[in-house]
């Protein structure tokens, strides 16, 4: 297999992309880098699932809304809905915002009769089947950018947004889900129907992660920033992944990624010698950062038992902790009699939960999936409870390169493994020194939690001072018992719909509005009555 490194015709040309994108400001900030890497850590000591998924290869028309949205809506239901089930935090992980490039076995191909470049994702060339444009372009490094910051910022607004409820009656078929599975659905409904808009995150709840596979080493190293440690950072995702098909010791791509901080994903085949990847690990994380590697295992239904043994006894006798993802779509894809590629919700989800178990077997636990899915309706991956038979897949394949699961597709597989989860035996802390690192991890957590809170509540005590001087410019007295009343009562409400009990809230509040009357009865001028 070769590097998949893209050579450029025209220097000049590629030159002034790459100045250009040098230029350009980071889709992704180095503090988000660091986080990803903190929760990554805590997914390995088993206090965490990652959800990473997305498309296959993103067409730089998928950069819409409805695309977009279709997208988050799903990851926010599956992180919501794993959550409610196995009591486990989620960090999902798009394959979003940079995913354009594809690796080919052959780079080139004949198509009636001429021989051109393969497509190799819509950051190098077009999917058009002429010679002219099948060019790897260097401009379109720079329409990657322009595509990934603006998906990734219609993300970042819609989380931010009030407009977009992500609320769980946009998915009825949900309901038809929980049962056929027996899940608590009663748990389930309430969580949701609780919230007063039902949606199923808080604002600030969804951390949102990007990741592409490392391929354009152009592209990759354009986006290269020094962090204030002095240490290097690739701010074009928050995490990359080296394929199953570059994955060598010799492969430029890992020496880049080996200078790089972010979090590097590890695709782990059934070719692969356990003594050649325990080398790349020991190249890519010398110091042991349990936030820093993953292995994506996408072995195929059939090899996992016989390929993921050997390679946890090396990894063993390393004395490597790794957190592992199950991919069970790359090991799993075959072609219809009628020729169309595909692949089975029955087969992958044999693959994944076997792995789990398997993993569990060993001392070991699943920190993940790593999917290919869309939030649309399409008919690339055949089966699932909302079956879609072979029959149905012309009705509407749209993938440029693999099938995708569909949206309930997607959402059935990840409600399937939280069930297969939930079964095994409470996670053994067995290894004291794991159980303490995660203790550390979450108290960093909640300092951090703790910092976030004081700055609220030092934004509400500006706030509150400047009503004050306007209650003192109009004459209003500070203390207006009926709307203290009245927004008690509304927030004793939304605080009980999240577990909080009745007297601790109102004590809570009550601090808080004496401090605003002390604050703003230090206006001069203020109408100090009661209080
Ligand atoms: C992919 O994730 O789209 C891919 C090509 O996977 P792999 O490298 O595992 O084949
Ligand atoms: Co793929």
């Amino acid at each position: 297999m070769h590097s998949q490194l893209v050579k450029y015709d025209n220097e000049q040309a590629l030159d002034e992309c790459l100045q250009q994108l040098q230029h350009y400001p980071s889709l992704v900030s180095i503090k988000e880098i660091k986080t990803l890497k903190k929760r990554v850590k805590q997914a390995t000591l088993g206090g965490r699932f990652i959800v990473q998924g997305g498309d296959c290869v993103e067409m730089f028309y998928d950069c819409n809304e409805n695309v977009i949205n279709n997208k988050l809506q799903s990851a926010v239901l599956v992180k919501s809905l794993f959550e409610v089930l196995t009591k486990k935090p989620v960090t999902f992980i798009g394959r979003i915002a940079g995913q354009y490039t594809k690796p080919r076995s052959s780079l080139f191909q004949t198509i009636n009769g001429e021989e051109m470049h393969s497509y190799r994702g819509d950051l190098i060339n077009s999917a058009d089947s002429c010679v002219e444009k099948r060019k790897p372009d260097p401009k379109r490094l720079l329409a990657g950018a322009h595509h990934a910051a603006m998906t990734l910022n219609y993300m970042r607004t819609t989380l931010a947004s009030s407009e977009q409820s992500f609320s769980l009656d946009l998915f009825p078929w949900v309901k038809e889900l929980t049962h056929e599975l027996e899940l608590d659905a009663e748990a389930i409904q309430q969580n949701y129907a609780q919230g007063r808009k039902q949606s199923l995150i808080d604002q600030d709840e969804f951390e949102l992660f990007t990741s592409h596979e490392a391929l354009n080493l152009h592209y990759e190293q354009g986006f290269d920033k020094e962090g204030k440690d002095g240490l290097k950072y690739n701010c074009s995702a928050h995490m990359l992944w080296i394929g199953a098909r570059t994955l060598t010791q010799d492969n430029p791509l890992v020496h880049y990624l080996s200078q790089i901080e972010n979090t590097i994903g590890l695709k782990v085949g059934p070719d692969i010698d356990p003594e050649d990847l325990i080398k790349i690990i020991n190249t890519l994380n010398p110091n042991r950062d349990l936030g820093k590697l993953v292995l994506i295992g996408r072995f195929g239904v059939s090899e996992y038992q016989s390929r993921l043994p050997k390679i946890l006894a090396a990894l063993n006798e390393a004395d490597i902790k790794i957190c592992w993802l199950s991919d069970p779509m790359h090991g799993n894809t075959f072609t219809t009699t009628q020729g169309i590629k595909t692949r089975c919700f029955n087969t992958m989800l044999s693959e994944s939960s076997g792995m789990a178990t398997l993993l569990d077997q060993h001392q070991n636990h699943l920190g993940g999936l790593h999917l290919e899915f869309t939030g649309c309706a399409v008919t690339e991956c055949i089966n699932g409870h909302f079956v879609v038979s072979e029959q149905d897949l012309h009705k509407n394949y749209s993938s440029a390169i693999d099938p995708r699961l569909n949206q309930q597709q997607f959402v059935e597989f990840i409600l399937r493994m939280a069930k297969h989860i939930q079964s095994f035996e409470a996670f053994d802390y067995c290894e004291d020194q794991f159980a303490q690192e995660l203790f550390t991890s979450y108290r960093q957590d909640i300092d951090d939690i703790d910092d976030h809170l004081i700055n609220l509540l030092a934004t509400r005590r500006k706030l509150s001072r400047a009503v004050g001087e306007l209650k003192s410019a109009l004459n209003i007295n500070i203390f207006d018992p009926k709307r203290e009343k009245q927004i008690l009562v509304e927030l004793i409400e939304k605080g009980q719909a999240k577990g909080f009990n009745q007297q601790w809230l109102e004590r809570l509040f009550l601090e808080i509005f004496q401090d605003s009357r002390a604050i703003q009865s230090a206006v001069p001028g203020s109408l100090k009555t009661v209080g």
